[in-house]
C-alpha cells in the first residue's frame, strides 16, 4: 500500500519590492486534506506560517474572480483547485501571468479596468421610457442570447492564457470583448455601433487569431473566443454594408 500523503509542499512566487529587486520562490510545507484546494493551503501560510504572504481572495466559491493565480503553470482560481487533483510533488503557485506584479502574488489589473470601461459594459440607451412605462421586459430567448456572456467574473484568467495579450499588451482582450458582446446582444441595450467602433481600432478584436486558449481557461464557460468571432464577424458585415451605395452611415 502506498505510504498516505500527509502534507504537500508549495512552492510559491515572492516578490516584496521593499526588499527584492526580483521574485523569488519560497517553499512552504502544509497539511494535505483532499477536502483543500490550493486557496486554503495559502490561508494555512498566511495564518500558521507566514502572515507576510500576499494574495487576493475574497468569496471562496467561484464567484468573485479575485483569487487566480498561476497553478503548476496554468491560470487557475485557486479557491477551485483542489490539492487532491494536483500531480505529487510540489505545487507551484504563481500571480497571474502578463500582469504587473505589485507583491508576492497580487497583480496589479489597472490595465484590464481600464479596457473594461472603454467597452462600455453597461446598457445604453438613446432615451430612456419614463419610469412609469414599467420596466425593459424580456423573453426567455431574449435572455438566453446573452446569458453566457453574463456570467463573467472579471477573474482575468483569459488574460493570462491569452498568447496575443501577452506579446501585444495593448490588445483589448478576451474578457473585454465577451462583456462588449454580453451587451451588444442585450434586447435592452442601443450601444453596439458604438462598441463595435471601439473595438475595431488597432488594439480591438483584429489582433485576436483564434487560438483559443482564453476559452479552455474560462471558469465560467463563457467562451471569449467565441464571442470574438461573432463580433468580428458583425465588424466585417457592417465594413461590407458601409461600400454599398444605399449602406449604413
Ligand atoms: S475566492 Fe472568489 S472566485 Fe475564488
Amino acid at each position: 500500500m502506498p505510504p498516505t500523503v500527509t502534507t504537500v509542499t508549495l512552492d510559491v512566487a515572492r516578490y516584496r519590492p521593499e526588499q527584492e529587486s526580483e521574485p523569488t520562490v519560497q517553499s512552504y510545507e502544509v497539511p494535505f486534506r483532499k477536502d483543500w484546494v490550493v486557496l486554503d493551503a495559502l490561508n494555512y501560510v498566511k495564518d500558521q506560517l507566514d502572515g507576510s504572504l500576499s494574495f487576493r481572495w475574497s468569496c471562496r466559491m467561484g464567484v468573485c474572480g479575485s483569487c487566480g493565480m498561476t497553478v503548476n503553470g496554468q491560470p487557475r482560481l485557486t479557491c477551485a483547485a483542489f490539492l487532491s487533483a494536483e500531480p505529487s510533488g510540489p505545487i507551484r503557485v504563481e500571480p497571474l501571468r502578463y500582469f504587473p506584479v505589485v507583491r508576492d502574488l497580487v497583480v496589479d489589473i489597472t490595465d484590464f479596468m481600464r479596457k473594461l470601461k472603454k467597452v462600455k459594459p453597461w446598457i445604453v440607451r438613446n432615451e430612456e421610457k419614463p419610469l412609469a412605462e414599467g420596466e425593459y421586459r424580456q423573453t426567455p430567448d431574449q435572455l438566453d442570447a446573452y446569458k453566457q456572456f453574463s456570467m463573467c467574473i472579471n477573474c482575468l484568467l483569459c488574460y493570462s492564457a491569452c498568447p496575443i495579450y501577452g506579446l501585444e499588451p495593448s490588445f483589448i482582450g478576451p474578457a473585454a470583448i465577451a462583456l462588449a458582446q454580453r451587451y451588444n446582444m442585450d434586447s435592452r441595450d442601443e450601444g453596439a455601433r458604438e462598441r463595435l467602433q471601439i473595438l475595431s481600432e488597432h488594439d480591438g478584436m483584429w489582433q485576436c487569431t483564434f487560438v483559443g486558449e482564453c476559452t479552455k481557461a474560462c471558469p465560467k464557460h463563457v467562451d471569449p473566443a467565441g464571442a470574438i468571432q461573432q463580433y468580428k464577424l458583425t465588424s466585417a458585415a457592417h465594413w461590407f454594408k458601409t461600400l454599398l451605395p444605399w449602406g449604413m452611415k
